[in-house]
């Protein structure tokens, strides 16, 4: 039996990697994950998720995803957005300060998150998908699930952060869900899978 083709997930991310190896789980390609450490130097998610997918594809010579993602809280003019990552040293940090900067500014505190996917193939063009999902920074931290701000980040009509949503629940609603369905109906994957099948890999 030939070997699944294989895709380069272009993070260091534990819990964006494990989202994508769920969301991608049907589609018979192997992930696998490497970080290409790039600076995120790009003005724009989808900068930063090409700087990531080209840098991983370039170095491994195999397709790889990128990916950047943030969230925008409306009350603060979008910030942290893709400067969501670099608001302090641990994620604990991060969640304090985005809470301290609202601090005293009127609820509810909309928002919402963002994830923009880039495609790269060795020596070709590059891709981009977009998702987002749009909920409520809360003040109180709920759940431990998921990663990043998902313990303060409610999602309308659900009564729950994304820290309260087993894996399966969260994808109907994530903002990297959003933009893997973007992806998977594109038909760019299976082209992909097509490709490294012809090439024997
Ligand atoms: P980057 O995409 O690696 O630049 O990181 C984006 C940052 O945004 C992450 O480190 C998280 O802090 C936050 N973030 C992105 N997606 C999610 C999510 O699904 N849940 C919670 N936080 C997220």
């Amino acid at each position: 039996m030939p070997d699944r083709p294989r895709l380069v997930i272009a993070s260091g991310n534990a819990g964006k990697i494990r989202e994508y190896r769920d969301l991608l789980a049907g589609t018979g390609v192997e992930l696998v994950a490497f970080d290409s450490e790039v600076d995120e130097a790009g003005e724009t998610y989808a900068e930063n998720a090409r700087l990531k997918a080209e840098a991983a594809s370039s170095r491994s010579g195999l397709p790889a995803l990128g990916d950047d993602s943030g969230l925008e809280v409306e009350a603060l003019g979008g910030f942290p957005g893709i400067r969501s990552a670099r608001l302090g040293p641990t994620q604990k940090e991060r969640t304090e300060e985005l809470l301290r900067r609202l601090e005293g500014t009127p609820r509810p505190w909309k928002g919402r998150f963002v994830c923009v996917i880039a495609l790269a193939t060795p020596g070709g063009e590059t891709r981009t998908f977009e998702g987002e999902c749009r909920g409520e920074v809360v003040p109180e931290w709920r759940g431990e699930a998921g990663f990043g701000y998902d313990p303060i980040f409610l999602v309308p009509g659900t009564g729950k952060t994304f820290g309260e949503m087993p894996p399966e629940e969260k994808r109907k609603y994530s903002h990297r869900a959003a933009a893997a369905r973007a992806l998977l109906e594109s038909g760019a994957l299976q082209h992909l899978s097509g490709s490294i099948d012809a090439r024997g890999r």
